[in-house]
């Protein structure tokens, strides 16, 4: 049995009277490549800020490493090595792309590696060329690569990316889909991924979670997924036929 890395349990998270997240319960084992998909509202980034310490659930229970994380702040996720990008990039604008990189590993407190780590996560996502850029002039696309090199610049074993590929080409989103390997190849990481371009998702995760109206109504393989007939019905099917 390998070690699970996150654990949820009866997850709700109450807006009002807005149930955006439903009694959600799933494990993810360290090292797994888990895709998270779903109608727009269904609940995918809600469920990144209750397991990253952004919004806390409103019930139920959430463990990083097997630690209870109730009460916890996001920098206390971070240090257990938690790491996300945001669906809207959260950049300091002004900054240069290697200042904000230094933030974000100052945030995290990795550490040792230093300066070191900071060029080199520049590197790993192809940055390092734009290193001293001003991040707010470059575009969204730009501004997503360079969150995931903040992520990385804190040292993260579980990383989670809310649609870092939005708004790419097919091709283009192919190319982040093989970044987000190597990434977790060279930096051994567990990774879960929220994306609408499903097609490539599929094909590069090993496992699929859908949400639909804050309920998660299928996890398992994609191939398990693609064939489930609550998942064609409340998203594959528009999916293809957009
Ligand atoms: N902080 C908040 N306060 C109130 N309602 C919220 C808040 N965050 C999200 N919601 C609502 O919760 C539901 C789920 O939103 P969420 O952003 O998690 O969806 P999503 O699956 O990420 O959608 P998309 O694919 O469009 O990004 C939506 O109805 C949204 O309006
Ligand atoms: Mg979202």
């Amino acid at each position: 049995m390998s070690e699970l890395i996150l654990e949820l349990k009866g997850v709700d998270m109450q807006f009002g009277g807005l149930k955006a997240l439903s009694n959600i319960s799933m494990s993810v084992r360290r090292g797994e490549f888990i895709g998270i998909i779903g109608p727009n509202g269904a609940g995918k980034t809600t469920l990144f800020n209750a397991i990253s310490g952004v919004i806390p659930p409103t019930a139920g229970e959430v463990r990083v490493a097997g630690r209870p994380m109730q009460g916890r702040a996001p920098n206390d996720y971070c240090k257990l090595g938690v790491a996300r990008t945001f669906q809207t990039p959260r950049i300091f604008p002004d900054m240069t792309v290697r200042d904000n990189v230094r933030f974000a590993h100052t945030f995290g407190n990795a550490s040792g590696q230093g300066i070191e780590l900071i060029e080199q996560v520049m590197h790993a996502v192809g940055m390092a060329g734009a290193s001293n850029e001003t991040a707010g002039a470059m575009p969204p696309a730009r501004q997503r690569q360079l969150e995931i090199a903040m992520a990385l610049a804190t040292s993260p074993r579980l990383l989670l990316l809310d649609e870092v590929a939005a708004g790419l080409t097919e091709g283009e989103v192919e190319e982040v889909a093989r970044l987000i390997q190597q990434l977790r190849g060279d930096y051994d990481l567990t990774v879960v991924w929220i994306e609408h371009a499903v097609k490539t998702l599929m094909k590069t995760v090993e496992r699929v979670a859908v949400l639909n109206f804050g309920e998660l109504i299928a996890d398992g393989t994609p191939e398990q997924v693609a064939a489930d007939q609550k998942v064609i019905d409340a998203y594959l099917g528009e999916e293809e036929a957009a």
